[in-house]
């Protein structure tokens, strides 16, 4: 049986890892941090992914898959670290999987393969991983494989999206490609492998999320353009999108997430005429800015300290994640502001930003309800039990996902961002 060894058992590396434990094939999970890889030990996988629990026992009934915080001999290593924004240069942070790759040569024979499913900046593959493993005195293309393949899974339904999703592979040789394509027809259907050079396999991920950004940028200036035009931007997005050609995404209170909010500046970093994605990324981060606007605008100036509650501090709904959130930003503002913060997101465990409260205690002596993340579970809130704890019945909604007669039948007055009709 094929050995596959997982570096990285994250969002992406876990549900890989199992994936192909659960295909016929001998899985260890590397993971650096040992907490990890003891909870997996237990069985335990340590965050929420629909399927993952049964996913991960059938691999550990099955005895194919070993988690470790060392890496072993193996015929395949696949990267899944992650790959941050560098803040201070706005570029892509590439030591994860450079460290990847040095963990590897040790360990590195002929005929093996190296696959980076890490999101990766163009032309990494190449002028950076290759020598790295090279160091190894094995070379690239002859004695070893070295491949990328982008993930493109959706946290919330990630096991369903590895297997049927369209799959980009590109190596930096056609065998090497070949030989990646035929592992993961493991459990991707065939008709959806797609193969090329390692440089395009790079820019296609980065280029999707680059889309997605400008459409949620153009969304977000329809949605301040409508609140100075006096019109409903959900409803004229909604008209727009009953044209066959057009689908404009949703505006919001900014973009957040381990990808969108950052991939576009992996292709800005390799070229000077990125403007347009520039431009984009900087309506995106604004929009927290803005959110703090209309906040101000709903409160007045009145009340010294107001008291803000946040529903929601994942980067988007359903989920629990919440990283390069935009409520972390608009807490920090608001805080500058003098507002008082508190904080509920039934879905979240942990959050830098401040204490998680239960759903009483936050809206307890609120002056604005401010909604944040479109979480399912907010559209079920009962608005007369909170009209009782509430200071003034204020809600700002920036994603529209409140069932705003329940509440307006409650007293509350609902401002949401880019409706001003
Ligand atoms: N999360 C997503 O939705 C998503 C979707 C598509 C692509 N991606 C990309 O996939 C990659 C992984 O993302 P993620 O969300 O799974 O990250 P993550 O932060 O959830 O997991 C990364 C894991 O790698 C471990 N790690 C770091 N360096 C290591 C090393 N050298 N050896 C072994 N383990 C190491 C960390 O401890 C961590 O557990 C990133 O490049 C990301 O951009 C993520």
């Amino acid at each position: 049986m094929e050995k596959v060894c997982v570096l990285g058992l994250g969002y992406i590396g876990l549900p890989t890892a199992l994936l192909f434990a659960t295909h016929n094939t001998k899985v260890v999970g590397v993971d650096i941090n040992s907490d990890v890889v003891n909870s997996l030990k237990k069985g335990i996988p340590h965050f929420e992914e629909k399927g993952l629990p049964e996913l991960l026992k059938e691999a550990l009934d099955k005895k194919t898959f070993e988690t470790s915080t060392e890496v072993v001999e193996a015929d395949v290593f696949i990267i899944c670290v992650q790959t941050p924004l560098d803040k201070e240069y706005h570029v892509a942070d590439l030591e994860f999987v450079v460290l990847g790759c040095e963990m590897i040569i040790p360990y590195l024979k002929k005929g093996n393969m190296v696959i980076i499913e890490s999101t990766i900046s163009p032309g990494s593959s190449e002028n950076l991983f290759r020598k790295t493993l090279e160091k190894s005195g094995l070379k690239a293309g002859k004695d070893f494989y070295l491949v990328h393949t982008p993930e493109r899974a959706i946290p919330g339904n990630t096991i369903y999206e590895m297997i049927n999703n369209h799959r980009i592979i590109g190596g930096l040789t056609k065998e090497g490609t070949e030989k990646a394509r035929k592992l993961y027809e493991k459990f991707v259907p065939k008709n959806k492998i797609h193969c090329t050079d390692a440089k395009t396999a790079e820019i296609v991920k980065l280029m999707e999320n680059t889309y997605r950004d400008l459409n949620i940028a153009l969304a977000n200036e329809f949605a301040i353009m409508s609140e100075e035009l006096g019109i409903d931007v959900w409803e004229t997005i909604k008209y727009a999108n009953f044209h066959p050609r057009v689908d404009i995404l949703k505006p919001g209170p900014g973009v957040g997430g381990h990808c969108i909010a950052i991939d576009p500046w992996f292709l800005v970093e390799t070229t000077l005429n990125a403007q347009l994605i520039q431009m984009a990324r900087s309506i995106n981060d604004s929009m927290p800015y803005y959110t703090l606007r209309l906040t101000k605008q709903i409160l007045g100036s009145e009340i010294e300290f107001p008291m803000i509650t946040i529903l929601g501090v994942a980067y988007k709904g359903n989920v629990d994640d919440t990283r390069e959130t935009p409520a972390l930003k608009y807490i920090h503002l608001a805080e500058k502001y003098g507002m008082q913060i508190k904080i509920h997101d039934p879905l979240c465990k942990e959050f830098d930003g401040g204490e998680l409260l239960p759903l009483e205690e936050a809206v307890k002596d609120s002056d604005c309800i401010v909604v944040i993340t479109d979480h399912d579970v907010f559209k079920e809130l009962d608005p007369a039990k909170i009209a009782k704890l509430v200071k003034q019945k204020n809600v700002l909604d920036t994603r529209n996902v409140l069932d705003h007669e329940k509440w307006r039948k409650e007293g509350f007055k609902i401002k949401i961002l880019g409706d001003n009709k």
